[in-house]
């Protein structure tokens, strides 16, 4: 547990000129380079592995070991592409990295696509942010020009080619799979796992693909050694992560600590809660983790903790909000989201989340029974667990916990014939 704050990511972030090559440079940008070139490939997935560092993007998968799945005996080229899809309600650490500091991620990928021998990588950005594309693609260009792309990259005798690839908005294509139909050309839709994309992935050869953060990551651990890495965090969550927190706290923004910190300190950090209120749920890793309390101010924000609290740390985005906001249509709110986002391939996730939007809409508007209660959580244990990807289970996440922690505020709305809270005071859902 800590209260410092630890920027490695967001370190040049107060600089307006951050993401120009120059001022990455000026930095030490780039220096990593030659250090992994001097070195066999294999050396770098050693680091990353010895380093601890897990999967950014939500999940928490080890990410060396992701690179040693790739089968070297395979005689098709290898892919590294960057999930730059983040679309979690919540979810918006990504984005202001690949903003203020695109080169970071650039470095990132070299030397990420080095270490699995890859010659092509690609970004994959989601098609609504078009800052962000021009920002990468403007990085792109600075690195080639500067030779750190390119063939022969610095006299190494290594290529690499780098393509900013935007998406066309689509929450689907944040889930890696529906990610690499789409950057066929097809219509993005997830496809059954396993194979894994480390063994069968984009045009159907060994592919990692890794969030932004995952990627931004390794050149400090490559600068700074694996030890360095792991001297932060706790036991199994190693190093530090982007905290995003947004909603009713005085300073929203990013606050990047070592995992394991807690919501508490964070909150701290934070100015504390707006006009002073109670802290009533808050998502620790966006909307498809479900809520949490405040019991759980003091849970240490890494993988194992938030797991046993019944939650997942996800993509550390969280969403807080205070005594003045309707948990019931906070609710709706999200289920609305993936109900619009499903992609309609299986039917428990394009039918349970039509039916979890009519159910809970019938509910908010304070019609039906206690008993419809039970009805929601049956339709949400038909579909947990019984889609084709994590999709419908993020849907039901928040349902499922919303009922466990405040049982009572729905019954309210049917005593109620309606919300009970004062719809002025609810500002963020008005
Ligand atoms: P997952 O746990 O199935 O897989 C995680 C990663 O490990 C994947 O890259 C997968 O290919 C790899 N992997 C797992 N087992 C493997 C094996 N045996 N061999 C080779 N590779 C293996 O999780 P998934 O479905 O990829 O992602 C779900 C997560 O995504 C959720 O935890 C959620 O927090 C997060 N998410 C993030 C969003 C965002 O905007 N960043 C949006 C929605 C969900």
């Amino acid at each position: 547990m800590t209260d410092t704050l630890t920027p490695v990511l967001t370190a040049n972030w107060g600089d307006d000129r951050s993401w120009t090559l120059e001022a990455y440079e000026a930095r030490g940008g780039y220096a990593t380079l030659g250090k992994a070139f001097a070195a066999e490939p294999d050396a770098i997935i050693s680091m990353v592995k010895d380093s601890g560092l897990r999967g950014r993007g939500g999940a928490g998968f080890p990410t060396g070991m992701k690179w040693g799945f790739i089968p070297q005996d395979n005689p098709n080229p290898k892919y590294l592409v960057v999930n730059a899809d983040e679309s979690e309600p919540g979810t918006c650490k990504d984005i202001p990295l690949m903003m203020a500091s695109p080169h970071t991620l650039v470095e990132g990928v070299i030397l990420s696509s080095y270490a699995i021998r890859a010659h092509h990588a690609f970004i994959y950005v989601r098609g609504e942010v078009t800052h962000v594309i021009r920002r990468l693609q403007h990085a792109v260009a600075e690195a080639y020009l500067a030779g750190h792309l390119g063939k022969d990259i610095h006299g190494s005798g290594y290529d690499l080619d780098l393509v900013v690839h935007a998406g066309a908005g689509a929450y689907i294509c944040g889930e890696e799979t529906a990610l690499l139909d789409s950057l066929e050309g097809r219509r993005g839709q997830p496809r059954l796992r396993p194979p894994f994309p480390a063994v069968a992935g984009l045009y159907a050869s060994p592919t990692v693909i890794n969030n932004v953060e995952s990627i931004a990551s390794v050149p400090s651990i490559v600068a700074n050694g694996p030890e360095w890495f792991s001297s932060m965090g706790t036991e199994r969550s190693k190093g530090f992560g982007i905290f995003s927190l947004s909603g009713h706290v005085n300073h929203p923004g990013q606050y990047e600590a070592p995992l394991g910190i807690t919501l508490r300190e964070l909150i701290d950090l934070a100015g504390g809660m707006r006009d002073g209120n109670r802290l009533k749920f808050w998502t620790p890793g966006g909307s498809s983790t479900g809520i949490l309390t405040d019991e759980h101010l003091d849970v240490p924000l890494d993988f194992e903790s938030v797991a046993a609290a019944g939650s997942m740390l996800g993509t550390r985005a969280l969403q807080l909000f205070d005594e003045t906001t309707c948990v019931v249509r906070a609710t709706l709110r999200w289920t609305e989201f993936y109900k619009h986002e499903s992609c309609g391939k299986c039917t428990p996730c394009r039918e349970g989340t039509w039916w979890l939007v009519q159910s809970l809409r019938k509910l908010e508007q304070g019609e039906g029974t206690e008993a419809d209660l039970e009805v929601i959580l049956d339709q949400c244990d038909n579909i947990l667990g019984r889609s084709f990807c994590a999709l419908a289970d993020g849907a039901v996440g928040p349902i499922t916990s919303s009922i466990q922690y405040f049982r009572d505020e729905y019954v309210a709305h049917l005593t109620h014939g309606g919300c009970p809270i004062d719809p002025a005071a609810s500002a963020l859902f008005a």
